[in-house]
């Protein structure tokens, strides 16, 4: 894709988002303007243009290359499910049986760089960690109940059955990275004041908004019903995580999020000050978005 065609193709998935949100779904929206605030906060500067810095895992992009090795075309399976699970098993795969998630995001949405990236809630080693206490489940969970856990929060979705081709290959690919020594997602420092999330929405105005958009929709690779996922991500909504995903905690999202984003900058110089990150996520757990239909 030319630079110029993939410009157009964002400016057109801005239109669609824009006019969907308008027409279809206002509820999603920004809070009104009267409960905006400004505050003497001095904020980094907001990127100008999406940078280009990161591997193109879009169903043009260059692909994973199928290891030598006796399970290598499940491994390659389960990297494109980590990497494109919105057009494997999102709610508009093409075989209507497979649509176990229930929103358009791909694990490594979150994930980043398909579980390798070190500040990107790495997978790497975690499959050797597992039967593993779940603090949050109040018991010990076998790896494919922790899959569950992100299926049916972070993905808003359905469990993928047990003996699903698709359970084996995520399997085989959290195994296939499993070697090297587990890394674990670093908490972020304590912020100097409480979590304000009115300080929050100037940030994600100024910061996020850019990519995520100022309704938080993202903007889609292609069009509704392609199944070809995000660009950019939506951070609430319909399409997002659901309230009981991790990423709606201040324990996972502040350190991903300071470490992360914008997308594309150095964890090791973050852009958010430790205050900026923690605001920003009190604001988004503002914002509605899908229930956890597992908590009554
Ligand atoms: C909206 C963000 C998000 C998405 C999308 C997501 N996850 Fe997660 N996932 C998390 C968070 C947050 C955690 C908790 C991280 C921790 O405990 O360190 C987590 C934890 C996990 C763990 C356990 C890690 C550990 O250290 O024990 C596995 C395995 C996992 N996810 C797999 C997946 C798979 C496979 C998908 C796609 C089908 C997926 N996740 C989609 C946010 C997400
Ligand atoms: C330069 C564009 C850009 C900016 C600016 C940006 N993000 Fe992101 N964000 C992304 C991309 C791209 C992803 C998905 C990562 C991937 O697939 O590699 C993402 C993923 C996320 C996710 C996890 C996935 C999901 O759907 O929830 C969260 C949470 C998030 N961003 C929050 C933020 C916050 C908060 C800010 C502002 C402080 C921000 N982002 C600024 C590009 C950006």
């Amino acid at each position: 894709m030319t630079g110029k065609s993939a410009l157009s193709v964002l400016f057109l998935g801005v239109a669609i988002g824009v006019a969907g949100l308008a027409i279809f779904s206002p509820s999603w929206g920004p809070p009104p303007p009267s409960a905006v605030r400004t505050v003497d906060n001095v904020l980094p500067s907001a990127p100008t243009a999406p940078p280009t810095a990161w591997p193109d895992y879009s169903l043009n992009g260059p692909g994973f290359l199928t290891p030598a090795m006796a399970d290598g075309e499940l491994v390659a399976y389960g990297h494109r499910l980590v990497t494109q699970t919105f057009a494997v098993i999102g709610p508009e795969a093409s075989d209507p049986a497979k649509r176990f998630a229930g929103n358009n995001l791909s694990c490594q949405n979150c994930h980043l760089d398909s579980g390798t990236n070190r500040t990107g809630l790495p997978l790497v080693g975690v499959a050797k960690t597992y039967p593993k206490f779940s603090a949050r489940d109040n018991r010990v969970l076998s790896l494919p109940e922790r899959l569950d856990d992100c299926m049916t929060r972070s993905m808003n979705g359905r469990p993928l059955p047990r003996e699903s081709r698709e359970t084996k290959a995520l399997l085989a690919y959290l195994r296939f990275i499993a070697e090297p020594v587990p890394m674990q997602n670093e908490p972020a420092p304590a912020p100097p004041q409480p979590a304000d999330a009115v300080r929050g929405f100037t940030v994600f105005g100024t910061v996020c908004a850019a990519c995520h958009q100022l309704d938080g929709q993202g903007v889609r690779i292609g069009s509704v019903n392609d199944a070809r996922g995000y660009r950019f991500p939506p951070l609430w909504g319909p399409d997002s995580f659901n309230d009981g995903a991790g990423m709606n905690t201040f324990d996972d999202a502040v350190g991903f999020v300071r470490r992360n984003m914008p997308r594309g900058v150095d964890p090791r110089h973050p852009q958010l000050t430790p205050q900026q990150a923690w605001d920003v996520v009190a604001y988004l757990k503002t914002r509605p978005r899908p229930k956890d239909p597992s908590v009554r």
